[in-house]
């Protein structure tokens, strides 16, 4: 968890599973068979973004849809596919095989128990395919072990900075210039959590290029500053704020109709 469990608001110790008890998760699972699972990645985020921002992101807005729905919030898995990235100091990637069975194992031990709604909100691109195939391998296994929640096991993977409500706020604020890698919609949502981080900001040559991804050696080469179309120094955290806003707005209301889909 990104921020001392000992400063969380009542309201979003309500929803952290982290903070429960086992007999408070079997009396939940009376009620509500959804969970939302936050995915991230640490790694670089070009020279004035953090590390941690893909995983800071996913948490703060996987946790604010808790608070607006209910839902509870497991600990973050903060670390995910970002092999491309190793060409950076402090980037620390999992094979996409390994986050395949770190994300199938969290579904089937969540499954175990009787959760049957996984909404996995994730801050990565690297992520998407990796996480889709672990659902796919995930249903196979539920079915096959034979678990009273195989038949109703649904995982959805969100990838908020893909809402169309925040990508097309990002192209009102910055247009072309939000890039594809070190976003400043990214980055203004990290201020915003993480107000010290904006001592890191500062200007930087506006044309980052854009392009293909390929190994850690060769994206380095193509984007030498880590970042991908894109000019950080445009985020501001009342943006994150926006940001954190109309993307929690969106995806709780996605959790609703996933948790009434049949
Ligand atoms: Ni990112």
């Amino acid at each position: 968890m990104s921020s001392p469990t000992h400063f969380l608001s009542p309201r979003t110790q309500d929803i952290c599973l982290a903070l429960k008890t086992w007999p408070e998760v079997e009396n939940y699972l009376e009620v509500n068979k959804g969970v939302i699972i936050p995915i991230g990645s640490t790694e670089q985020h070009g020279p004035t973004g953090a590390i941690g921002t893909d995983a800071i992101t996913a948490e703060a807005i996987a946790l604010e849809v808790g608070r607006r729905t209910g839902v509870w919030v497991t600990p973050a898995q903060n670390f995910g596919m970002a092999e491309h990235h190793l060409g950076f100091a402090g980037t620390m990637s999992l094979k996409p095989s390994t986050l395949l069975e770190v994300v199938h194992d969290l579904v089937i031990s969540l499954a175990t128990h009787g959760f049957e709604r996984i909404f996995v909100i994730n801050g990565h691109g690297g992520n998407i395919a990796t996480t889709k195939a672990a659902f796919a391998k995930a249903y196979g296994t539920a079915s096959k072990l034979g678990l009273p929640a195989a038949a109703k096991l649904r995982c959805k993977l969100s990838n908020w900075f893909m809402v169309a409500s925040v990508v097309n706020h990002a192209r009102a604020l910055y247009g072309d210039r939000e890039g594809c890698h070190a976003t400043p919609s990214e980055i203004a949502l990290t201020l915003h959590m993480q107000p010290s981080l904006l001592t890191k900001q500062r200007q930087l040559p506006e044309s980052a290029p854009s392009g293909s991804i390929y190994g850690p050696k060769d994206f380095r080469r193509r984007y030498p500053d880590g970042r991908m179309g894109s000019d950080p120094f445009l985020a501001q955290p009342d943006h994150g704020k926006a940001f954190l806003e109309i993307a929690s707005s969106s995806l709780s209301d996605e959790l609703f109709s996933f948790l009434n889909e049949l």
